[in-house]
């Protein structure tokens, strides 16, 4: 199972607890590649597994743009197959 954070609110919560902020701009672009990198790294350090799952969470996963998601889930599924 592969767990993906994005670490943006609109709005901080009072109670909550979580790796989330609020910013006024994201560099999307360095955030993309970050992820990209963390998943590539991860995958040389966990080859010949099977991805049952990948769960979106934040934050506030829905801020992400979709062709972020689109590129995580393209990476995730190359570095290991479903
Ligand atoms: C961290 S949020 C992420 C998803 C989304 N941003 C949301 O608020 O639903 C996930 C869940 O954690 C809850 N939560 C936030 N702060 C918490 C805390 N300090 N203790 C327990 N649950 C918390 C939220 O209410 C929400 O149901
Ligand atoms: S992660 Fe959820 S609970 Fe935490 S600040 Fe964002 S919207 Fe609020």
């Amino acid at each position: 199972a592969l767990y993906v954070h994005w670490p943006f609110c609109v709005s901080k919560c009072p109670y909550c607890d979580f790796n989330s902020h609020v910013r006024d701009s994201v560099d999307q672009a360095a955030w993309r590649d970050a992820l990209l990198a963390d998943l590539a790294y991860e995958a040389q350090a966990l080859p010949g597994r099977r991805l049952g799952s990948i769960f979106f969470g934040g934050g506030t996963p829905s801020l992400m743009p979709p062709e972020t998601v689109a590129a995580v889930i393209d990476a995730a599924t190359a570095h290991w197959p479903a």
